[in-house]
Order: C-alpha cells, then structure tokens, then sequence
C-alpha cells in the first residue's frame, strides 16, 4: 500500500525502521510546494489548501482520503464516491471542549473586560463589567448545537461547574429546537458546516435567543450571518459572543468584530495543543495498522472502498 503524507518530521519518522514501520506500507511525503507523482492508495491530507489539496484529491488509483482535522467541508464533495473519506475528530475534541469552556469562564467572570482595563492600566470604572455581570455557570442553561465527540467531552466539563447541558443533534424536530434556544443563556455551536448548517444562526434565530445570552462558535464561521451577529451584540439583545471562527476568515482589519467589548475572539486555534502533530502521526499510525489488519479504521464519514 502506497501512502502519501505531510512533510514533516514526526510523519517522516513513520516509516523509520527503529520505529517499527508500518509492515507493507510505503510512504511518500508531500508538501506545499511539491506532490509526488504516480498512483497511491491513500492521502493523510493536513496542513495544506488550494491547489496542492486538489492535485492530491486527485491522486490515481486513490481508496480512501484521511483529513486529520475534525471538519471534513474542504473534502467533501471533492472526491469520487468510491474514495471513502475519514476524518480525525478525536484527535481535537479535548482540545475544541477546553477552549469554549475557557471562553465562557472567561466571559463569565468579566476577564476580557479586565484585560481591557489592564490595556489602559487603570480599573477605569465605567468600562469594568457590573457587579450583577460577574458569574458562574452555576444552574446556567448551555445548549451544545451539534452534540458528537466535542459536544460529549464539553458536557462531562459544564456539569460538574452547576450547569444544565443540553444537546441539539440533526434529529432533533424544530419545536424542541426552538424551545431549547429560547431558554438558553449560553449557545455552543459545534455544528460542521454543510449546505444545511451554512447561515444557520441568522436573525430569527439570534432574535429568538433570551436577551443576555452568549452565543460560542468553536464550530465554523459560516454558521453564522456575522451582519445579524454584530446587530444582535450592538444593541444589546445578545450578552457577548466567544468566537474562535469568524465568516470571513481572518476578519479584516477594519472589521466591527475586532472592535466590540463584549466579543472573545481567537484566531482558529481551539484544537490546537503544543502535540498535535506527533498526535496526528500516531493516529495516522494506528489508522494504517487498523488497515493493514482489516480492521475498520475510526473516523469514517462516507461510504466507499477503503481496502
Ligand atoms: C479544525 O477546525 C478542524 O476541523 O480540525
């Protein structure tokens, strides 16, 4: 089996003798700038867009396709459906579940407004969040729209700090849907991004929400209409909003995001971890044994071939 990885060290040690290989597998590295030629039988895709994305999308003789991100958006749709295509979602859930719960603690206990005041070295009163602010998420109601792997890890860390967790999944019908939303004061967008999740938070959604309630995307940008967004945090009708994706991705300069108090944002860095990379090598090493010894590897999206 001909494989093709990302040019790194911890992916090149993969086919190291003194770390055992993977038996009957050959491997080939590719990186922005260059993509071996020739047939393989599958693409462990990271770490590249574009156009080397597509040329190694269009591999021949191509069984099956890993993306070890948790989002599979830039895949799907682009592979010929005998190609089975499987994603890495356990190699960012901890991660993605951390990072939303930083941000609401963060949020909740007024830091940003803090850090804020720090900026100007001066607890400048009028600018400091209230007392009445300042809070915990004790007996607070936390929605997970998009309740898989993430969803799960964020649930076991939001109960045991007071708070009543609930899961909308796909299945969920709408009127249960809605009632959940009306009565949350924290929304955690785990959703991916497909045609049926694209704008899904939109006015009526942001309109429906309770005044005050936080809205949390570690999910994709697109999710949400950044125009309503901005209206629903500028008047108010929305506490503030933790956002580690933005639509557009990265938001401009001059973008009102940047700008607004009540809005966290990081620059798409929720699932990332100092070991990412050797976790990635090591799932990609389990993935290929799993294979070799006709095992269903974890992670699979869509139907296909594999073997
Ligand atoms: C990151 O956003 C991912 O999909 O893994």
């Amino acid at each position: 089996m001909r494989v093709l990885l990302p040019d790194l060290p911890e992916f090149r040690a993969l086919s190291e003798h003194d770390e055992g290989g993977v038996p009957g597998v050959t491997f080939d590295h590719y990186s922005r700038t260059h993509v071996p030629d020739g047939p393989a039988d599958g693409v462990v895709l990271w770490l590249v867009g574009g156009d080397t994305r597509t040329r190694l999308l269009r591999t021949p003789g191509l069984k099956w396709v890993l993306t070890l991100t948790a989002g599979i958006e830039h895949v799907q749709g682009h592979l010929p459906p005998e190609v089975a295509l499987f994603n890495a979602s356990r190699l960012h859930d901890r991660a993605v579940a951390v990072h939303a719960l930083s941000g609401m603690l963060a949020a909740a206990r007024g830091l940003h407004r803090f850090r804020d005041a720090q900026a100007r070295a001066h607890w400048d009163a009028p600018a400091l969040p209230g007392h009445s602010a300042l809070t915990t998420l004790d007996d607070r109601h936390v929605v997970l729209w998009g309740y898989g792997h993430i969803g799960r890890h964020l649930e076991d860390l939001l109960r045991p700090l007071g708070a009543h967790v609930h899961g909308i999944r796909s299945a969920t019908p709408s009127a249960e849907r809605d009632e959940l939303l009306a009565q949350a004061d924290w929304v955690v967008l785990l959703l991916p991004s497909t045609p049926d999740t694209r704008g899904i938070v939109g006015a009526p959604v942001l309109a429906h929400l309770k005044r005050g309630a936080w809205l949390v995307n570690v999910g994709r940008g697109n999710l949400i209409d950044t125009g309503a967004l901005v209206d629903a945090l500028t008047d108010g009708h929305l506490g503030g909003a933790v956002l580690d994706v933005t639509d557009p991705e990265p938001l401009p300069g001059p973008h009102p995001l940047w700008h607004l108090p009540n809005v966290i944002l990081t620059p798409h860095v929720a699932s990332t971890t100092t070991d990412l990379v050797p976790r990635g090598a090591q799932l990609t090493r389990d993935f290929l044994i799993d294979l070799q010894q006709g095992h269903e590897p974890e992670g699979r999206v869509t139907p296909g071939r594999p073997y």
